[in-house]
């Protein structure tokens, strides 16, 4: 008998990632290639970010601090929460997959919309746990469909918002009409990956003051967006004391690594530079919007660092012409793609291989 794993986990589909720049470049012979694919932050860390992890590599000869003290004070500073309601995590993918592995019992399910971000589907199969998905509403979480879902057997409310890849973003209002409608035994998992990108006049969601105000919720950020720490894999979860408790008691115990603490506990201290970061997309998400409105292309409103545009034809072949001009983007479903924000030369190149492309392949 051959060794095997169980049923439900042959049946998972690896996530795939967007492709990286020295592979597309070697395989098609370009000798520069534009990557918007998968959200990353063209401007890169803070200098002091770098610094710190300069001088945190002369250190791993040493294991990390696996309570992350000084982050974990930091970040408890910053939010104004007790540093007992935050669970440091290897990205904040690991602790989406935590909450799952934490709390999920057989029979159990957790409930997300279509069209959001697949991770949430991983870890509910890693567990042979199903994951529903309500229809989106115009590219949007419908969050009255989404609560007429909820029965006895959910336990998870996964909600990305600005959602991945529409880059659409729900109000406070709304949301918080959700959260009263929530039973007791559903936990609300509120995935601000990209919340410093939000559109602060369109009554935006701050899952943390929503914690404040008592909703029972669980509130997941990252350090790989605006902060531009992708690479060392470091996020964070929100929650209560006891639902915080729970994921440290579940997590490996040296989950971050010792460089990713010292340049997050750095990046956290120069705000100036998440307010240039989050400058320069807004101006950039804008120019490239105008960009698709004039190659007769929708997109809906983003509150976050991508476009999703639905492009009415097959996404493969505009994806692939894309591709052999030099610009990775996401092909998202049969007739989308999902573009990063990039630096402005990088949008111009991208509109310009979008127009050729869509030309090529009418
Ligand atoms: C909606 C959403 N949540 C979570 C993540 C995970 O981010 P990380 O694990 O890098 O913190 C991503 C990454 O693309 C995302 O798009």
């Amino acid at each position: 008998m051959s060794f095997s794993p169980p049923d439900h986990i042959r049946r998972i589909q690896p996530y795939v990632g967007g492709r990286p720049i020295d592979e597309v470049a070697r395989e098609l012979g370009l000798s520069e290639v534009v990557k918007l694919a998968s959200n990353e932050n063209p401007l890169g860390p803070s200098p002091r970010a770098l610094e710190a992890a300069a001088a945190a590599l002369a250190e791993v000869n040493r294991y990390p601090d696996g309570s992350a003290f000084h982050l974990t004070r930091a970040l408890a500073d910053h939010l104004q929460v007790a540093p007992a309601q935050i669970c440091l995590g290897n990205g904040s993918n690991e602790l989406l997959d935590l909450v799952a592995r934490t709390y999920v019992r057989p029979g159990e399910t957790a409930l997300t919309s279509e069209n959001s971000f697949v991770v949430y589907r991983l870890a509910m199969a890693v567990l042979g746990g199903e994951c529903r998905m309500v229809p989106m509403a115009n590219d949007r979480f419908d969050l009255d469909g989404l609560a007429a879902t909820v029965d006895a057997t959910t336990r998870l409310l996964f909600i990305a918002n600005p959602n991945n890849p529409t880059g659409t973003a729900i109000t406070a209002t709304a949301l918080r009409r959700l959260l009263e409608r929530l039973p007791e035994h559903c936990l609300c998992c509120l995935d601000e990956a990209y919340f410093e990108y939000r559109d602060p006049d369109a009554d935006p969601v701050d899952g943390v003051a929503l914690l404040q105000e008592g909703y029972p919720i669980a509130v997941f950020r990252t350090f790989s967006k605006a902060y531009g720490l992708a690479g060392l894999r470091i996020g964070y979860c929100v929650t209560s004391e006891a639902i915080a408790g729970d994921l440290n008691r579940v997590r490996e115990p040296f989950n971050t690594n010792l460089v990713a603490q010292a340049a997050a506990l750095a990046a956290l201290a120069d705000p100036d530079h998440v307010a240039r970061v989050v400058e320069l997309n807004a101006n950039e998400r804008a120019r490239l919007a105008d960009g698709l409105r004039a190659l007769g292309l929708d997109s809906p409103e983003s509150q976050a660092n991508f476009l999703y545009c639905n492009l009415g034809r097959l996404a493969a072949p505009v994806y692939d012409a894309m591709l052999h001009a030099g610009v990775i983007v996401r092909p998202v479903g049969p007739t989308a793609i999902r573009i990063t924000v990039g630096l402005p030369a990088e949008n111009d190149r991208c509109l310009a291989a979008l127009a050729a492309a869509l030309e090529e392949t009418t």
